[in-house]
């Protein structure tokens, strides 16, 4: 019995202390959580493979690529819902993103379709000198939205 009571105390314990995480933590912590994940997994994760393959240090590898886009249009499933006005801020995760997304949401939602667009060839691409074409674009689109709409360091 003196276990048992030692095993729910040591249960009760750990409990206070993920209670007293979930208060300090917020909405927007989850929001920018999520879209700084999409963009240094999911995106990162698609540079890691193209980039080599563009700079001719690995050789094209579609099914690479083709596992990169997947887990890309995973960890980015969401995006909608990670941009809301309350999200300028965290409670407490920092976030990079400018105030110009909400002062020109047009402006932000153009750069994200000027990305979007570019990767849509990318991910369509069937052989190496048509991902080849299609890659400059879709950098192009992530630098074109970062300049406006990210913070420096
Ligand atoms: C429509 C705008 C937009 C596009 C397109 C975009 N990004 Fe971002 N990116 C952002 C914003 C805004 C942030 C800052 C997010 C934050 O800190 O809350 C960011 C942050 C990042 C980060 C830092 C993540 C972290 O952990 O802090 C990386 C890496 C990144 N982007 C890579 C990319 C790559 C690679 C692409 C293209 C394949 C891309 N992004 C496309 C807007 C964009």
């Amino acid at each position: 019995m003196k276990s048992k009571f030692a095993f729910g105390a040591m249960i009760g314990a750990a409990g206070a202390v993920i209670s007293i995480g979930l208060a300090l933590a917020g909405p927007a912590d989850d929001a920018i959580t999520a879209r700084k994940n999409c963009m240094k997994a999911g995106h990162g994760g698609v540079m890691a493979v193209a980039v080599p393959i563009m700079k001719g240090e690995k050789p094209y590898d579609a099914a690479a690529l083709k596992a990169a886009y997947d887990a890309e249009g995973a960890a980015c499933a969401d995006w909608s819902k990670w941009w809301g006005a309350d999200t300028q801020k965290g409670e407490t995760v920092k976030t990079r993103a400018k105030a110009e997304i909400w002062t020109d949401p047009k402006g932000f939602e153009a750069a994200g379709g000027a990305w979007y667009a570019a990767a849509q060839k990318m991910w369509a691409a069937t052989d190496e000198a048509s991902f080849k074409a299609a890659f400059p674009a879709v950098g192009a689109g992530c630098q074109g939205c970062h300049e406006k709409f990210r913070a420096a360091e």
